[in-house]
């Protein structure tokens, strides 16, 4: 089973028809929050938005955000819940629709970029690669990827079949001289069972 564009629009389609309410209920992400909360709000780019809880909470708390993903269908439930919580909060995001296989941000243009538990199918380091450009000096990088084995119990995780990132190819794929590192770690993840995440917090540089 391949993690293609068709695979998650109609995953997405699916979700947001049958579950719209657990959707609607799903907490931003602990890592992000953790991570954001002594950051100055600026300009943030969410590479693999889905339906937007991250880019909401950013937007709320003074972010503008660049809101990237491929699922057509998870950008307008996202856009319409973000027209719902009023104009102050929908004019701080804009939405792009784009392949972040292939997909590049302004060169240093963003404050923060984050990606959260995105599978790409080419190289993992590539995307790193790509997405971090996008980091202002002074800026701040946060990549999650959900690991595909549980290291207590050494059984395969829902992320199994898929290639998110790993501390080894985040920390590879950023230039030591440009970069210091600020978390580099794999944390259990908030809901039991299911495994560690890999948790990379980068700072770029100010020279
Ligand atoms: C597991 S979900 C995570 C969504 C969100 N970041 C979160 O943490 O809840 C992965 C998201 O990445 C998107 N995605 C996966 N591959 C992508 C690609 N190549 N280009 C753009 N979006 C992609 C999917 O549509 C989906 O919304």
């Amino acid at each position: 089973m391949g993690h293609d564009r068709t695979y998650w629009e109609e995953l997405w389609a699916r979700t947001l028809r049958e579950h719209a309410d657990k959707v609607a209920q799903r907490a931003p992400n602990a890592h992000l929050i953790a991570e954001v909360a002594g950051l100055r709000p600026g300009r943030s780019l969410d590479a693999g938005c889905g339906h937007g809880a991250e880019t909401l909470w950013l937007a709320a708390h003074g972010w503008n955000v660049t809101a990237v993903d491929f699922s057509a269908s998870a950008l307008a439930h996202a856009r319409s819940t973000a027209d719902a919580l009023g104009p102050e909060i929908a004019e701080r995001i804009t939405w792009v629709e784009g392949d972040l296989g292939v997909w590049a941000p302004p060169r240093g243009y963003f404050d923060f970029v984050t990606c959260l538990y995105v599978h790409v199918a080419g190289s993992v380091d590539e995307m790193v690669r790509r997405l971090s450009s996008g980091v202002a000096p002074g800026g701040t990088l946060l990549m999650v990827g959900h690991r595909p084995i549980d290291p207590v119990t050494g059984s395969p995780t829902a992320a199994a079949s898929q290639v998110q990132v790993s501390v080894e190819s985040a920390t590879g794929a950023l230039e030591p001289s440009a970069w210091d590192l600020v978390v580099a770690e794999e944390r259990p993840r908030a809901i039991a069972g299911t495994g560690v995440d890999a948790v990379i917090v980068a700072r770029r540089r100010a020279t």
